[in-house]
């Protein structure tokens, strides 16, 4: 099976992130399939609503840290592919133009809550749990999730989330702006097809002017790119690596060192 499953009824275009057992951790390959559909469907008038949505117990653990480490360590796959797709993804969710409506269960890590931020509606599993882990690895925000947090939930729990790392409820998700509903995992995909299903079937020029009048897609574009200079920095920091090395170590990184 594909890693994107991408099928495509009622105008309605699925992308099912399907890597269960690394808990769908995000691959450079992944993000480039992803960039191509989103892509794809910008152009085709037969898609009018994009959906996405993670197979197994979690929606995603985050962009996976094997490539985090091909990219530092300079290695060819590294080198080969930098961080192009990941930008490329990046770009088409601040610049896309169809509704998106996402379906998370269980762990949404890192690029899997900040993408959310970028859904015109969210529809959680109650096992949803969000968190933005950056500085746990040493790195910092990104998907303009630095501005675009802090804008939804204030400074003070937006700064415990990437500092302290700490965990969003589903309930906590709804109550904060993050995301619409909260159902159970069981209609989790069921409540994100019917909410797609509608939106399929409203005016496709009214949706689209509305998306832009309501998004400052300028004002996320450039905070994407600030950000990125600042996670590529520190990308390749000794703290980076040492975060990197624990987790495939299964041990907590010792920062102590680097001071
Ligand atoms: N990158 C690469 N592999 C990952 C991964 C990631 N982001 N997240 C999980 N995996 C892999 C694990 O290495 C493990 O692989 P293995 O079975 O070959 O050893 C497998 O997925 C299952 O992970 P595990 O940690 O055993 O699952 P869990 O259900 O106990 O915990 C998480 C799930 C998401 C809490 C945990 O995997 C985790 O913290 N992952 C890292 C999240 C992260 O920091 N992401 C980067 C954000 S920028």
């Amino acid at each position: 099976m594909p890693d994107i499953e991408i099928s495509s009824s009622g105008g309605i275009l699925s992308l099912v992130l399907n890597r269960p057992a690394k808990r769908n951790a995000l691959t450079d390959a992944m993000y480039g399939t992803l960039a191509d559909a989103f892509a794809h469907a910008e152009s085709d008038r037969a898609t009018r609503v994009i959906l996405l949505a993670g197979e197994g117990e979690s929606f995603t653990a985050g962009n996976d840290i094997a490539d985090f480490v091909a990219v530092t360590s300079g290695t060819a796959a590294g080198q080969a592919s930098g961080p192009g797709n990941v930008l490329r993804f990046l770009d088409a969710l601040a610049t896309c133009t169809l509704p998106l409506v996402s379906a998370a269960q269980g762990h949404a890590v890192g690029i899997g809550t900040t993408l959310l931020l970028h859904c015109d509606h969210v529809v959680l599993g109650e096992s949803a749990r969000l968190s933005t882990p950056f500085v746990n690895l040493a790195l910092v925000p990104e998907a303009a999730s630095s501005l675009l947090i802090p804008r939804r939930i204030g400074h003070p729990r937006a700064y415990a989330m990437f500092a302290l790392a700490e965990i969003v409820t589903a309930e906590q998700a709804v109550a904060w702006g993050l995301a619409n509903t909260v159902v159970p995992d069981t209609t989790l995909r069921e409540a994100a097809l019917d909410v797609a299903g509608r939106l399929a079937a409203q005016p496709r020029e009214a949706l689209a002017i509305t998306k832009r009048l309501m998004r400052d897609t300028a004002t996320i574009r450039a905070r994407m790119d600030e950000e990125n200079d600042a996670f590529m920095a520190r990308l390749r920091s000794p703290e980076a690596m040492e975060a990197f090395t624990a987790f495939a170590e299964r041990r907590k990184p010792d920062f102590s060192r680097f001071d």
